[in-house]
């Protein structure tokens, strides 16, 4: 298949486009770099020996948009680019709503005029806000509690709408829960500017020396040692997940899946881990809870499994072993 992939240089993105290579798809990525550097074209070269093509697209922007479609035929969409960070969301509330569904409403509308109707989507377990109990499954409630959560559920409802009033669009909404880890070969990963926000990446600056020590957000949540949990995923099977979306949602309509392991790590549970994995220390120091965080968040991922034959396979210890072998390759460069 000819894919377009918005957002193919950013974390996620990056990783899908070299499993679709793999499997002998095409791949166009369309970026506008606000999050991503050009040089993972060369590096996704590297890994699989094809360099995609790569456009530098501003996907608010109608024409650059349109210019895709003029110049290429594709099978499908996989729709990566956004504005992903929840703290800046709501000091800039504006930027993500524009940025986010702006993007995405031309986006499809460019796809309905040049006949392209599968779309994979990527969402976010955000749109469960404060889930009522875990392993969460596809038809929980739906809520949210920022502006990019907000962006996420806005843009999934745009979508279904647009299934409903044209039922040939195939549509898949996938919902990460949370991607860590790189790539095997250390070429490509995760490199957030600044300070990081998440987990992962933080545990990382601080083992390299480069951030003095980690705050663990809170040890007093209802969970086996208090500290927050959460469903890690390995972004190769998350990427996995697509390539299945991609070949087994045949039928129009509306699909909606969790990506996840199904198993639950708390903060310690992951900082230990790191530690001995790796052989780096991670110093901590218990902090208040972080505003908005909620205690646990886990998928069940049954139906991604039943449906699209898709599990995980990389276990925490892997997740911890490439995230810090992505840095080590980085600082060789
Ligand atoms: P990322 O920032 O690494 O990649 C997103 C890419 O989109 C970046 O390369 C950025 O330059 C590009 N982009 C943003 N706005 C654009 C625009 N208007 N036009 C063109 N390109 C634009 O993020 P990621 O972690 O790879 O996330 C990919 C998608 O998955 C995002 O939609 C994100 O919201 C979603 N998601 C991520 C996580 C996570 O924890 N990483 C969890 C759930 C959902
Ligand atoms: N945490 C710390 N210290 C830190 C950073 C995080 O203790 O410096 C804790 C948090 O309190 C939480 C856990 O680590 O318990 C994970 O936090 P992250 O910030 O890594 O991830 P979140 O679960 O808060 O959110 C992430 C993405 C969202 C996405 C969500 C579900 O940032 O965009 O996963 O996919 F919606």
């Amino acid at each position: 298949m000819r894919v377009l992939v918005t957002g193919g240089t950013g974390y996620i993105g990056s990783h899908t486009a070299v499993e679709l290579i793999k499997r002998g798809n095409e791949v166009i990525i369309a970026d506008n770099l606000s999050n991503s550097q050009e040089n993972v074209i060369d590096k996704i070269k590297e890994i699989t020996g094809v360099k995609p093509k790569f456009y530098l697209t501003e996907l608010t922007n109608r024409e650059e948009t349109e210019k895709l479609f003029k110049e290429n035929k594709f099978d499908a969409v996989i729709h990566f680019a956004g504005l992903k960070a929840v703290g800046e969301s709501c000091l800039k509330p504006l930027m993500y709503y524009n940025n986010n569904l702006t993007s995405s409403i031309i986006l499809a509308e460019t796809m309905a005029k040049y006949g392209c109707k599968k779309l994979i989507f990527s969402s976010s377990a955000t749109v469960y806000g404060e889930p009522e109990r875990v392993p969460i499954k596809e038809d929980f409630p739906l809520s949210t509690t920022n502006p990019y959560g907000t962006t996420k559920l806005m843009i999934e409802r745009i979508y279904t709408d647009l299934v409903k009033a044209d039922p040939e669009w195939n549509v898949t909404l996938l919902r990460y829960f949370n991607p860590i880890g790189a790539h095997d070969s250390g070429l490509i990963g995760e490199k957030p500017n600044g300070i990081p926000n998440n987990l992962m990446p933080y545990i990382v600056k601080v083992a390299a020396g480069e951030l003095y020590q980690l705050s663990v957000f809170g040890n007093d949540y209802p969970t086996h040692d208090g500290t927050g949990v959460r469903d890690y995923i390995h972004v190769t099977d998350l990427a996995l997940g697509h390539v299945a979306a991609l070949e087994k949602v045949a039928e129009s309509g509306v699909h909606v899946y969790n990506l996840g392991t199904g198993t639950g790590y708390s903060v310690l549970d992951i900082v230990k881990a790191f530690e001995k994995v790796n052989g780096v220390k991670v110093p901590y120091v218990i902090t208040n809870r972080r505003p908005g965080d909620i205690p646990e968040c886990v998928a069940d991922p049954t139906k991604a499994y039943e449906e699209l034959g898709w599990k995980t396979v990389y276990g925490l210890e892997e997740m911890c072993r490439s995230s810090w072998h992505f840095l080590e390759k980085m600082r060789e460069n």
